[in-house]
């Protein structure tokens, strides 16, 4: 039905078989440090209408593209469609970031949630697949999501926050009424990325940015359990040839590894703060690691950019059949970084990754 994938460096590095060299693809790449990215989100009028538009929100997945060789495309969209779609109503204030003009802030309100969102968010699969169409092959489409835990933290606080004081509130003090919430977003999310997969997704991230800010407890009870419910929930509604590779990203989440491993996922994602060869030495086969340059490096000098990408690349050490390496930043490129520096990271991974594969 879609024309054959012709670059599949990130579909095999992910599930392991030997690659030329390691693919690179990163967090973010569509976004506003790309001037042609603003242009098309000034012409939407709003970010929201920039996601649902399914040819907008085409058009900024393939701006990225366009500019560098990066290996795979990721939809443009936002974790924060779910709580959107279960009638919380997500806008954005300049410079504040997200909000929403009904958070979660009675029992009852978690209670009436329905995890029946894809009525609301056919806009999604309809890019997803405008998307494949559009890439002709080129390279392979990541899908992704909020994981559960990172979702209910913006919809009981209403907004970013640095402290969390809500959603800790109700994590120690109702534990039962987050799990019916945390319960009803893993069912949600479960729907959404098998929406996407039969849309046309190719490879699934989980972003669970919020992961990090937990106790050891608290993260495997009210966040890693149901990642594990999700990537179960989806592999267990695929045959062997439907399944795609999933990558979990718990920001802050270097003491998981392991338990991030055991969720039954097939690639973590690294953020900047971990070594990814002790990374690597702490997991068993059969699994591999995404990323982690600090995305502060992009913001140096190209000789700068250069020595980091070496740095992370030899840290990893050579692909094997029991660990491959996806190059990434270890979280998102922020709007200040100057185009042209972004080009010389994919270069670097691009001419000294090579040395790493045989
Ligand atoms: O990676 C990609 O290129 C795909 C697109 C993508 C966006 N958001 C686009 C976006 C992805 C994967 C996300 C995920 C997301 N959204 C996360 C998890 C990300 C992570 O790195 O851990 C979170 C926490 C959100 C919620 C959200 N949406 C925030 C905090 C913001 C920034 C608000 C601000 O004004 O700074 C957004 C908006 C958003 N999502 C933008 C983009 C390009 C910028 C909005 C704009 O154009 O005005």
């Amino acid at each position: 039905m879609f024309p054959v994938l012709k670059n599949d460096r990130l579909i095999k590095s992910l599930w392991r078989e030997p690659v030329d060299r390691t693919p690179v693809w990163m967090m973010r790449q569509a976004g506003r440090y790309l001037p042609e990215y603003r242009a098309t989100r000034a012409k939407a009028g709003d970010f929201m209408t920039l996601c649902q538009t399914p040819e907008l929100a085409c058009e900024v997945t393939m701006q990225p593209l366009a500019r560098y060789d990066f290996d795979a495309a990721i939809l443009f969209s936002d974790i924060l469609t779910i709580p959107d779609a279960m009638g919380l109503e997500l806008y954005f204030v300049e410079g504040e970031g997200p909000k929403f003009k009904h958070p979660l802030t009675t029992a009852a309100s978690i209670h009436n949630l329905s995890s029946d969102v894809m009525n609301e968010l056919a806009y999604v699969p309809n890019a997803v697949a405008l998307i494949r169409h559009e890439l002709n092959g080129k390279v392979p489409l990541i899908g992704f999501s909020g994981s559960p835990w990172t979702l209910a933290t913006y919809m009981v606080e209403g907004q970013s926050t640095r402290e969390f004081k809500k959603i800790k509130a109700l994590l120690y003090e109702d534990p039962a009424l987050l799990h019916v919430l945390l319960q009803t977003l893993a069912d949600a999310v479960t729907h959404y990325l098998l929406a996407q997969i039969k849309a046309g997704a190719q490879v699934l991230q989980i972003f669970d940015t919020w992961g990090g800010i937990l106790s050891d407890s608290a993260y495997r009870e009210f966040s890693l359990r149901y990642m594990r419910l999700v990537v179960t929930g989806i592999n267990s509604n695929l045959t062997e040839a439907e399944r795609v590779p999933i990558i979990l990203f718990t920001k802050g989440g270097g003491g998981w590894l392991e338990d991030i491993q055991d969720t039954g996922c097939d690639a973590i994602g690294l953020d900047w703060p971990i070594d990814i060869g002790r990374a690597r030495a702490r997991v068993t086969d059969g699994v591999s690691l995404q990323g982690n340059m600090d995305p502060a490096v992009l913001r140096s000098t190209p000789d700068a950019i250069e020595a980091e990408v070496k740095k992370v690349l030899a840290s990893f050490g050579r692909h094997s059949a029991a660990s491959g390496h996806v190059f990434n930043l270890g979280h998102g490129i922020t709007p200040d970084i100057d185009p042209e520096n972004v080009a010389v990271f994919v270069e670097a991974v691009k001419n000294h990754s090579p040395a790493y594969h045989s």
